[in-house]
């Protein structure tokens, strides 16, 4: 009986290892299998237009983009799914760095990793000072986020604006 047992707890304790040495190996394989998917983004228009009806005056950027990426390569036995971020990348007058993701698109299907939008920034755009008057061009760069089902998070960029864009002068109220 006391044998069995024992049988019984040494055959968990290689399974469970086995079980561990295979995710480890999963897990470690998702850093071998590095794709470098390369994309283009373009910014087509960018408007400054004052907030309406805000307490404090603020100024919002209305971004047009073209992105275009082929991220399939991303694809792979262990990719769950991609998060993919276009964000915007400036200084303020402060002399502040700031990431602001403009818009974001979740990919779950190897199919739809052909990315081509012709689109509008999906959230408020805003400068913490409330005004994008003198604020250094900003490049915009496509950022995605692999999830895999076992093992860590990774990250990369599949491209940006090759020159930075500036913001124009404040259009007043129409
Ligand atoms: C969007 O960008 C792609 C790749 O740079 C280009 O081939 C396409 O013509 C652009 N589309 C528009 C409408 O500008």
């Amino acid at each position: 009986m006391h044998n069995l047992y024992s049988r019984f707890n040494n055959l968990t304790a290689l399974l469970s290892s086995c079980m561990m040495a295979l995710l480890a190996a999963i897990a470690l394989s998702s850093l071998v299998l590095t794709a470098d998917p390369k994309g283009e983004v373009h910014i087509t228009s960018v408007k400054v237009i004052p907030r309406k009806h805000a307490s404090k005056k603020q100024d919002l950027a209305f971004v047009n983009f073209n992105i275009t990426a082929d991220l399939t390569p991303l694809f792979h036995w262990n990719t769950k799914q991609l998060f993919l971020t276009l964000e915007a990348e400036y200084t303020n007058t402060q002399g502040v760095k700031n990431e602001v993701v403009i818009w974001d698109r979740i990919v779950r299907r190897k199919e739809d990793a052909v990315v081509s939008v012709l689109g509008k920034n999906k959230y408020m755009f805003r400068e913490v000072s409330a005004s994008f008057k003198n604020v250094p061009p900003a490049h915009y760069a496509l950022k995605y986020n692999v999830m895999p089902y076992v093992g860590a998070l990774t990250y990369g960029e599949a491209g940006r604006t090759r020159e930075p864009v500036a913001f124009p002068p404040r259009k007043s109220h129409v």
